[in-house]
């Protein structure tokens, strides 16, 4: 629970970069720290310790965070007892470099380390610290995460990854991948039950190969289903060459299963696939897809994609966008290309300018608008069920929700309770927002 530290209680602050998978760790840490007596505060200028978690999968993520850890040298001026600590992907490839360039810095943890944290605040006297084993065992099972109460609520089933697509840094920032076991996940997911989550994400850089002894990533999504029907479960991220057709089956026949797909493609040119290591061609995904489409009905499907790969010629490129329009993904997370030390892409030579990357990039970014406009626009008329969420931001007097397939709707002439589903009939695209009316 955050709040005003009015006790001697040390207080720490943490700020999250990066994706999913850093905002869930995040909670861990918080729940860890709070166990041994340190209470979350939302005021940085409050806090003994901040702890800033970052990112490294381009260079701009990396560039931002250090840009943000350097500004904290202000916060600790003068104040001796304030310590400023760096943990996440970008901690452990870069290590005691960050001290160099960031010398306020009191601590250094990489993904596997975080369960020395508690001890590392307690001996104050002998940081600097910097630790960035691998622990391809470490899945921080023993730590209950503090999330805040709410709607939504994420469970890493598993860590760590092992495709090495080649541009990516992943790998050798979270290590080999490892499952949680099922009987702790599921313990986890009847707590949230309890009180009172009502959308549940679960996560894993490839959720498909997920296993515990018997359970594979279906058996486990089956079984979490069933707990309570009441709670709407997501799950990110698929690998497109390890989708099976049980998985299918259990998001079409389970109701409480959200027809939703995340499915990263990053390019539509099998030569450029093969240079990305993706293990799979473009038949396959495009089969794949269609699949998908036939068994699951409402299927939403977004993506992730990649402009500038080294060597990505015109042509390849143009199958890309060919690709995009021929599936007509819901939405997409669109990124060019950024070389990572120490990945197998690195080594190769880059063929176009930052400036062709971004202009590739904003083509596709232009595409993707119109289809995505052109999704919600074919929605207007439509009655969905929305799970609400919260006021909306432009009009606290409104309230903002769901679909199952992840748009988000804003609701008039209904203000909550969050976490209530309802009938919605959508009215009318407004700018990038679907609005709807309720319907008795
Ligand atoms: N595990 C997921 C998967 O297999 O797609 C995604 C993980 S990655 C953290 C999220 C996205 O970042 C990737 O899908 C990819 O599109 C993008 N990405 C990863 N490395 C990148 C790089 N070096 N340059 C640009 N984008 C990158
Ligand atoms: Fe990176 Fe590929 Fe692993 Fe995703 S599957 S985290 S893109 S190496
Ligand atoms: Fe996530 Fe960034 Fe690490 S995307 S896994 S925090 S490199």
């Amino acid at each position: 629970m955050k709040a005003q530290n009015t006790t001697m209680q040390p207080s720490f602050f943490i700020e999250t970069y990066g994706c999913q998978m850093n905002k869930y760790d995040s909670e861990l840490i918080a729940g860890l720290l709070e166990c041994h007596g340190h209470m979350q505060t939302t005021n940085p200028d409050q806090a003994d310790t901040i702890i800033v978690n970052t990112c490294s999968v381009r260079d701009h993520a990396e560039q931002r965070a250090l840009g943000r850890i350097r500004s904290l040298s202000a916060w600790k001026k003068g104040k001796k007892h304030r310590r400023l600590g760096v943990i996440g992907c970008m901690s452990q490839r870069l290590g005691k470099e960050i001290l160099a360039s960031c010398p306020a810095v009191d601590f250094v943890l990489g993904p596997d380390e975080y369960g020395i944290l508690p001890r590392i605040l307690e001996n104050g006297k002998s940081m600097p610290v910097v630790r960035t084993r691998s622990n391809d065992q470490e899945n921080y099972s023993w730590i209950h995460p503090q999330r805040a109460p709410g709607v939504h609520g994420w469970i890493a089933i598993m860590r760590g990854c092992n495709n090495y697509c080649s541009y990516c840094i992943v790998p050798y920032t979270r290590g080999r991948e490892r499952s949680r076991s099922a009987i702790e996940i599921i313990s986890e997911f009847e707590n949230m039950s309890a009180r009172g989550f009502r959308e549940i994400t679960l996560l894993g850089q490839n959720v498909n190969s997920y296993q515990d002894t018997d359970h594979s990533f279906h058996d486990l999504l089956k079984q979490l289903a069933g707990i309570d029907r009441d709670i709407w479960i997501r799950f990110t991220t698929s690998h497109p060459k390890d989708i099976s057709d049980q998985l299918l089956e259990v998001i079409a026949n389970e109701p409480n299963v959200c027809p939703h797909l995340h499915l990263p493609v990053q390019s539509g040119s099998n030569r450029v696939l093969e240079r990305m290591n993706r293990k799979y061609t473009k038949e396959h995904y495009l089969a794949l897809v269609k699949k998908a489409q036939k068994k699951i009905p409402n299927l939403a499907l977004t993506t992730d994609v990649m402009m500038g790969f080294p060597g990505e010629t015109d042509t390849d490129f143009l199958e890309t966008v060919h690709l995009m329009e021929t599936v007509r993904f819901d939405d997409a997370f669109m990124y060019h290309y950024s070389p990572r030390e120490g990945t197998k892409s690195a080594q190769m030579k880059e063929t176009l300018s930052q400036e062709q990357k971004l202009a590739r990039l904003n083509q596709v970014i232009e595409l993707q608008r119109h289809i995505t406009a052109d999704i919600k626009s074919g929605m207007i008329g439509q009655t969905v069920d929305v799970m609400l969420e919260s006021p909306s931001k432009q009009n606290p007097k409104e309230w903002m929700g769901k679909t199952p397939n992840n748009h988000i709707v804003v609701v008039q002439g209904k203000s909550g309770p969050s976490g209530e589903v309802i009938k919605v009939k959508i009215v009318e695209l407004k700018g990038i927002t679907l609005r709807g009316c309720v319907i008795d």
